[in-house]
């Protein structure tokens, strides 16, 4: 089975897709989080976010993993923190734009959702990556909330800049964020985690019958 969760950034779907798989006994795909390691991968290697073709070619080089421990590696390298800081935030979004390299990790999303029973979190799962989801969910939240979610990651960062980044990513990332016609909608702003994970639950539940 798979559970594709999307939705803008902020709105709650690391923490919520984590908790649920903990939850199901599934394994947990964070396809952002494979965007984030190829922009890493490419700064590291001096290669202009803007280069499509290179940018393809090195993420077909330089396949992400994900380790037992939740731990993130690309070309051998653990950079499960080096993806979190505020200069991959501002260059992902450019280097997530590019159809060559959307295409070589739509498939690698795909393999590893046929895998095993996945939780898939993104923007475009319920939609390009697994359209047969068989739970889909948009995850909401309104601005100020996901500003505050945003600050209480990266304590260093200051308030102002935190909803500016947030503004200038949603921009960036509408074009690949799509809500599936099917997809539940669950706006997160006043939910728990608990409450959210509980609701999606409750579909896989609904849905294996
Ligand atoms: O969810 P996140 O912030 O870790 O995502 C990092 C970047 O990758 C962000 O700019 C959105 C983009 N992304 C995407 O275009 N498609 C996905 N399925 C997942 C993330």
């Amino acid at each position: 089975m798979i559970v594709a969760i999307d939705g803008p950034a902020g709105a709650g779907k690391s923490t919520v897709a984590a908790a649920l798989a903990r939850r199901l006994g599934f394994r947990y795909v964070d396809t952002g989080a494979m965007y984030r390691a190829l922009t890493w991968l490419a700064r590291e290697r001096g290669v202009d976010p803007e280069d499509g073709p290179a940018l393809a070619a090195l993420a077909a080089a330089s396949p992400v993993s994900f380790e037992a421990d939740g731990s993130i590696e690309i070309a051998g390298i653990d950079v499960t923190d080096a993806i979190r800081e505020a200069e991959i935030d501002r260059l992902a979004p450019v280097v997530a734009r590019h159809p060559e390299v959307r295409a070589i990790m739509r498939e690698r999303q795909r393999a590893l959702g046929e895998e095993a029973d996945s939780v898939i979190e993104g923007r475009d799962i319920g939609t390009v990556v697994a359209p047969q989801a068989e739970v889909k969910v948009f995850l909401v939240a309104d601005e100020r909330e996901r500003a505050r979610r945003r600050l209480a990651d990266r304590p260093g960062v200051g308030a102002e800049e935190i909803a500016a980044d947030l503004r200038a990513r949603d921009e960036q990332d509408a074009v690949n964020t799509r809500r599936a016609a099917d997809a539940v909608v669950l706006d997160t702003t006043t939910m728990s985690v608990d409450e959210v994970v509980d609701r999606i639950a409750a579909l896989v539940e609904e849905r294996r019958g």
